[in-house]
């Protein structure tokens, strides 16, 4: 099992550059489904929950090519047969994110099979406004043995109102909805930017939608769907990560092939928190430290507020800043499990509910600590590039499914951090998803 060796005090300095948006490039993938056209997407990125998509639609019979070299991030899928609409456990189990091909496969292929998804380390992780919608446009959906089976000749447009705001249920039923018969207004949408993503793709195959990126979204069905080359936006949290680790450790970073546009709830809070940031260029962002750096509260809120995908790297930041830092954590039920691991490391962190308060600063020591999600790793690493000493991350396969040659990226900014064990293989037998 893979593990990171970090030793802490270096500030890191240069510029560091984002790849393309994991969960753009999940749902993107998923919308190939809907025609028999072949569809190229380019700067995915080469993380492993990448490479579990690919099995899954490999599974159902499409043609999935992840280029290499040159074009390592570029892929190209063709379903045009899906001689097996089955999303099996064995791999939803590895990732949820597998429920996005449930919309797609009942509008192209009239039924489904997807395995539940289950919970997962941050949370129950249900996918009940996912079926209510799907049920709500005409499917019948059959739950057993851990399976669901959703069947409909074709989908028809309905008004649909998440109670809750789901960005993979927005983006599965946005899917569901663009081939079905007539019109379909979704409202109480999401607007994370990797929806408008999404929406962008199925424009450019033909699909006729309006609203992508606010609350409500109209869709008109058409009956079929034609391939498309797109590009997948850069993942904001992968650039939120970064400009917290240039905080951290005090150095002088700069951020490029970034959206800063997307970045601002993040940029605002860092500011706040004292810390120095300039928008250099739409795509470029500069974190240096400020005189001091301070507590800052946050609330993890849907886009456009503060991203619950960021809190974890937050929290790192908060244990060095003077003062105590309030945070709460309102998406998720269980997304603290980096609080022990940074106590152990010497931070002053309790935890009431969904709240955490952060007393700081606090001296880090490196440890041997464990990963347990994709971003509670992220915060673990944080933490050791400032602890003194050497850390050891166990289960950093955890971090693999979502950040591209993270080590690689950071060596190359000054961090002293280097992978133990085998090179970075998809290690699906011990994943869990999150
Ligand atoms: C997406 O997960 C992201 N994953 C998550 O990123 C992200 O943390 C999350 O959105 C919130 O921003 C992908 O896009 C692949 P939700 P998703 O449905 O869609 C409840 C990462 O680190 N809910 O927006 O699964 C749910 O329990 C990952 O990259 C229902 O109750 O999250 C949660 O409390 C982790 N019923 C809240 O809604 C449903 O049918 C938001 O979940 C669906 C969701």
């Amino acid at each position: 099992m893979d593990k990171f060796v970090i030793r802490g005090g270096n500030p890191l300095v240069g510029t560091i550059r984002v790849s393309g948006a994991k969960n753009s490039a999940l749902p993107c993938m998923a919308a190939a489904i809907l025609t028999e056209d072949e569809i190229t997407l380019e700067n995915i990125p080469q993380v492993r929950d990448i490479e579990t998509e690919r099995r899954l639609l490999a599974s159902m019979g499409a043609q999935v090519d992840l280029g290499t070299g040159s074009n390592q991030h570029r892929t190209t899928i063709s379903c045009r047969t899906l001689s097996d609409p089955v999303a099996k456990y064995e791999i939803v189990k590895t990732m949820r994110a597998s429920s996005l091909v449930l919309g797609p496969l009942v509008a192209r292929a009239g039924m489904a099979r997807v395995a539940m998804p289950g919970g997962c380390a941050i949370g129950g992780r249900p996918i009940d406004l996912h079926i209510k919608g799907l049920e709500k446009m005409g499917a019948t959906i059959v739950q057993e043995h851990g399976y669901l089976e959703a069947r409909a000749s074709r989908l028809k447009g309905a008004h649909l109102a998440f109670d809750k705001i789901t960005v993979t249920g927005t983006e599965d039923l946005l899917m569901a909805a663009v081939l079905a018969d007539g019109e379909t207004v979704m409202e109480n949408c999401a607007r994370e930017p990797e929806v408008s993503d999404l929406a962008a793709l199925l424009i450019a195959m033909g699909a006729k939608i309006e609203g992508a990126g606010t609350s409500t979204i109209r869709v008109q069905g058409v009956t079929s769907l034609h391939g498309a080359n797109y590009r997948i936006h850069p993942d904001r949290i992968e650039a939120g990560t970064f400009l917290i680790a240039g905080a951290i450790t005090r150095g002088d970073l700069t951020v490029a092939d970034c959206n800063t546009e997307h970045l601002r709830a993040v940029i605002s809070k860092l500011e706040e928190a004292g810390v120095r940031i300039d928008v250099l260029a739409p795509d470029v962002v500069r974190v240096r430290p400020g005189e001091r750096l301070l507590a800052a509260d946050i609330s993890t809120e849907e886009y456009p507020g503060f991203p619950t995908d960021m809190q974890a790297q937050y929290m790192a930041l908060a244990t060095q800043a003077e003062g105590v830092s309030l945070i709460k954590e309102n998406i998720f039920e269980n997304r603290f499990m980096h609080v022990q691991e940074l106590v152990r490391m010497g931070a002053n962190i309790k935890v009431d509910g969904r709240s955490a308060t952060v007393r700081g600063p606090a001296n880090l020591s490196a440890a041997a600590v464990m990963c347990s999600d994709l971003r509670a790793s992220a915060s673990l690493v944080l933490a050791a590039l400032v602890a003194d000493g050497e850390s050891i991350l166990d289960r950093v396969y955890h971090m693999d499914r979502g950040y591209e040659r993270f080590e690689a990226k950071l060596q190359g900014v000054g961090a002293e951090i280097q992978r133990m064990g085998n090179v970075f293989a998809p290690k699906e037998k011990d994943a869990v998803a999150d």
